[in-house]
């Protein structure tokens, strides 16, 4: 479907390119330049609703992902800026997490009060992609928000101490032939990073800060994925306390680097998922042992001693309209004590670049775009357009560069987002404060992102939802 719409736009591209008056110095080529087709794209805002296509890839276990439903009774603008607001509070866990780890002053905390640090809250921001997945025997279903950020995976269970609403019947683990409490003296009990013990049971909590956690029993249960398979023996947490706005899900799947994430447990070899746009309700896969789309842009996947959970990538520079912007030295390293790099997030919305690199990016794109009408920044994005009197515009292409050479070209719907349904457009690229770069999944929309665990190399495949 979306290989169509680009097909199409391209040969506009040929004609508009042709009539447009090009930029006085820009010397023209090829990829410079794209078609942002903002009367597509505003019509998909406004509707929120697309027909639905599931492509499968050759993996041997494949789950539904889905983007969290629109709530109908909100308008277009204030459901923009109350995910920007989620989304700067997940930035700032990741962030806080980041210098914790690289701090060494995350002591393990083993009281049964659980007095863990605690930032500012991504149970709110991680809400936005669901995977449905089966638990125990006999087999429910739950809707479980999927989270490159975090490791542990948990879902509501009963008895409820606290619970928040969801739409399928809480998990019953008595009801389970398959449910095995974890002892205190498991691996994977001491795996956690917050623990405790209760009549040998393990206990676990995973707090995501502004009143955002799950306490509960640590257990180990089969999992299963849609018909394609399932796995016994995995750890996950039952959650009998769970507070904060999980909105839409059910639990969450952990899907970071550590040995409790879910692809190391079923020892996945790779995992790769396709986030749909926010603004369709079609809905695509979370797949793993899947292999890549043989038309992937390949980069290094890298790791960081000091942060087992993040997902590191590879990224050396950043080209706007065909040429490079000028980026700091090292800007993207991973330093000798763990600082930096860049990370690929499920959850966070908007890339975060380091301000310096930002402030260079945003200079380079507003430069290039001084044909286009302005507007007032939104939230955080400080670089918007009036677009609502053109049918379709001219962009300069965004483009990744990874180290071993390969460009991963960005479609111009995923670095201008609509924020209104007027035809208001923003950069969707932020700075934040600290070293750290976040890969959201704005940038990720419509592309398969290969994992390649034993590998070690992220695939990126455009147009493959
Ligand atoms: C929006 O909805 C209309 C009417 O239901 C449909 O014809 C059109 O294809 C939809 N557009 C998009 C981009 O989803
Ligand atoms: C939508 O929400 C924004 C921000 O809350 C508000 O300023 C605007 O008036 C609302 N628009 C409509 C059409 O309700
Ligand atoms: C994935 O593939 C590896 C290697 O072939 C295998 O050991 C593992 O069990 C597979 N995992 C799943 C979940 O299929």
């Amino acid at each position: 479907m979306f290989r169509n719409k680009f097909t199409s736009l391209s040969i506009t591209c040929l004609i508009l390119c042709l009539i447009s008056n090009p930029s006085p110095s820009s010397s023209s080529n090829d990829h410079s330049f794209q078609i942002l087709d903002v009367s597509k794209s505003l019509q998909q805002t406004r509707n929120a609703s697309s027909p639905s296509s599931t492509h499968h890839f050759n993996s041997a276990l494949s789950l539904t992902l889905s983007s969290l439903p629109f709530n109908s009774n909100s308008n277009y603008t204030s459901l923009t800026l109350s995910r920007f607001t989620r989304d700067q509070a997940r930035v700032r866990h990741l962030l806080h997490h980041h210098s914790l780890s690289l701090s060494k002053s995350k002591s393990k905390s083993r009281n049964p009060n659980f007095q863990s640090p605690v930032t500012s809250g991504f149970g709110q921001g991680t809400g936005e992609y669901l995977a449905r997945i089966g638990v125990g025997r006999p087999v429910k279903q739950f809707y479980m928000a999927i989270d490159t950020g975090s490791d542990v995976s948990w879902l509501q269970c009963r008895p409820c101490f606290s619970c928040f609403q969801q739409s399928d019947p809480i998990f019953n683990p008595s009801a389970s032939s398959t449910y095995k409490s974890l002892s205190c003296t498991s691996k994977q009990c001491a795996a956690l990073d917050t623990s405790a013990c209760f009549r040998d049971n393990c206990i676990y909590q995973v707090s995501y800060g502004d009143g955002s956690y799950t306490v509960g029993n640590f257990a180990t249960e089969t999992i299963s994925f849609g018909s394609s398979g399932s796995v016994s023996g995995v750890a996950i947490g039952c959650g009998h306390d769970n507070e904060g706005l999980f909105t839409g899900s059910e639990g969450l799947l952990g899907l970071g680097g550590s040995s409790l994430s879910l692809p190391s447990q079923i020892k996945a070899t790779s995992f790769s998922y396709c986030l749909v746009d926010r603004d369709s309700r079609s809905s695509s896969t979370l797949d793993f042992n899947s292999t890549a789309p043989a038309d992937s842009v390949v980069a290094p996947m890298l790791s960081n001693s000091f942060i087992k959970t993040y997902l590191y990538v590879g990224l050396t520079g950043i080209n706007v309209g065909g040429r490079a912007v000028r980026i700091p030295r090292g800007a993207f390293a991973i330093g000798r004590r763990g600082s930096g790099g860049v990370i690929v997030d499920s959850g966070t919305t908007v890339t975060r670049f380091p301000a310096a690199v930002y402030e260079s990016l945003r200079d380079a794109f507003r430069d290039m775009t001084r044909n286009l009408r302005r507007a007032g920044g939104f939230s955080l994005l400080d670089t918007c357009y009036d677009l609502s009197s053109s049918r379709t515009v001219r962009v300069p292409t965004v483009s990744f560069k990874f180290s071993g050479g390969k460009t991963l070209t960005l479609p111009p719907d995923n670095y201008l987002m609509p924020v209104d349904e007027s035809g208001k457009y923003c950069f969707a690229f932020a700075g934040t404060e600290g070293s750290l770069s976040i890969i959201g999944n704005t940038q990720q929309q419509g592309t398969r992102v290969t994992f390649n665990l034993a590998k070690k190399f992220i695939g990126f495949s455009p147009n493959k939802c």
